[in-house]
């Protein structure tokens, strides 16, 4: 390990992390040398310094506060994921029930929110609205919107947390012609999610266990993940002083974009194309082809060169639910022969692209029910989690600046403007 790299004529600090590469403080550089670093894409920078996800994309790992993925997935809840990655540790007894409790008795969002809902088009796109609706609780929500006051910022996380299943459970109903339906505090998170989903005033709903067990983990599998683009724009956008209604809507802007939380969707399309296991190979090949932009949807990723350590746990849920269900879906037959054909395949080996979370996880929504037009509003629920201890993580971080990338500029130079009559 080296204390300083010396660039310039200069010494950088060289810091480590508890674990992963050693990062250099540059800091300075800019006042020292005059020059600035290029780094489009953020792909050898580091933004912030945190504690509460690593990821080891050579070795397929991915922890929550030094707790694997996996174990997480298999034996803990959403709730619990939530209160861990917001205050650090795994919670006592005690200290469960206050924080469901709490997150609980924020589920209802202000009544006036419905007649905001009610100015969408009826074929809005479920992310449209979500930008919108959670972007506006900053208009409802007035006495939690004081970055600088510590008790502010904790009844906001927890009004986000609680209020995102209701307003997504209604971007749906409002797509689908249903009337809203109120919370039922006496469900799970997770089970009152899927009535408000699914229910009808008209009859009682019943909570199918294993669809409650299956969407909690998918819930578990998005909640956070370091660094990525939308908990980046979060970061930058809370980075001005903006309140986290408003920074969590620009996470929701961003997270949109397929080559992010869109994926999902696209891959089960995909495979849907694909339609039958015999058509693989021309699909296999049409990948591999230069001249082809066909990618497949749901494999590779930028941080994961080895195998993503949630698509492993997806694969099974897809079996439970697919099984529990009795659903017979001949797109997962396709899915599982996709697999195991690329991943034979020298190309796919050579280039180091493996499944990632989304290439199971349209399979299991649709199988639930939902439309795909929903895959990314119920990614953005579950990403809220992260994000609002991401949020919380930047805003009591002394190294915090407002964040201002610089550029390379590469357009003209001064010149003198001419009247139009003589250009
Ligand atoms: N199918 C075929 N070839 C691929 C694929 C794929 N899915 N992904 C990457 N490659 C190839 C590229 O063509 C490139 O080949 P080349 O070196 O011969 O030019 C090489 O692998 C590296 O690809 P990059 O795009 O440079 O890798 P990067 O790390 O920037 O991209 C990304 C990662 C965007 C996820 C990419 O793998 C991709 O487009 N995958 C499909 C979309 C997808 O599933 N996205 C979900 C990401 S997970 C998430 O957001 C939750």
């Amino acid at each position: 390990m080296t204390d300083a790299v010396r660039l310039d004529d200069h010494d950088y600090k060289v810091m480590q992390g508890s674990v992963g590469p050693e990062v250099i403080d540059i800091r300075k550089y800019y006042a020292d040398s005059g020059r600035f670093t290029y780094d489009p894409g953020f792909t050898s920078t580091a933004s912030c310094r945190s504690t509460i996800t690593y990821i080891d994309g050579d070795e397929g790992v991915l922890l929550h506060r030094g707790y694997s993925i996996g174990e997480l997935a298999e034996s803990s809840s959403f709730m619990e994921v939530a209160y861990l990655l917001l205050n650090g540790e795994l919670p006592s007894k005690e200290a469960f029930d206050t924080f469901t409790t709490t997150i609980t008795r924020h589920t209802m969002v202000h009544e006036q929110l419905a007649t905001f809902f009610r100015g969408f088009r009826r074929d809005a796109h479920p992310m449209a609205i979500m930008c919108g609706v959670v972007g506006a609780l900053s208009a409802f929500y007035h006495d939690s919107t004081d970055v600088h006051d510590p008790a502010q910022r904790v009844i906001a996380s927890h009004r986000l947390i609680a209020k995102m299943p209701t307003l997504a459970a209604m971007a749906y109903k409002y797509s689908v012609g249903q009337p809203f339906l109120y919370p039922d505090n006496s469900l799970s998170y997770t089970g009152n999610f899927l009535r408000m989903t699914f229910g009808v005033p008209a009859e009682p709903y019943e909570v199918n266990p294993i669809v409650e067990r299956a969407m909690d983990r998918i819930f578990i599998l998005h909640a956070d993940h370091e660094q990525n683009a939308s908990t980046s724009t979060v970061r930058l956008a809370g980075s001005s002083g903006a309140n986290p209604f408003a920074c969590i809507a620009a996470g929701i802007a961003c997270l949109w974009g397929p080559a992010h939380g869109g994926a999902n969707e696209a891959a089960l399309n995909m495979l849907r194309e694909i339609g039958t296991p015999d058509r693989i190979p021309e699909y296999i090949a049409r990948a591999k082809d230069k001249n082809d932009p066909f990618r497949l949807m749901g494999f590779g990723h930028r941080v994961y060169k080895n195998y993503d350590p949630r698509a492993t746990v997806m694969q099974q849920t897809v079996r439970e639910v697919l099984g529990a269900l009795g659903v017979t879906d001949p797109v997962f037959d396709v899915a599982l022969q996709l697999e195991e054909i690329a991943l034979k395949d020298d190309y796919f080996a050579e280039k180091k692209l493996f499944p990632n979370v989304d290439f199971y996880s349209g399979v299991i929504l649709s199988a639930i029910g939902f439309p795909t037009s929903m895959f990314t509003a119920l990614f953005a629920l579950a990403r809220t989690v992260g994000w609002v201890a991401q949020w919380n993580e930047m805003i009591t971080d002394p190294d915090q600046k407002i964040g201002r990338p610089r550029q390379l500029y590469a357009g003209a130079t001064a010149r003198p403007y001419l009247p139009v009559g003589q250009r």
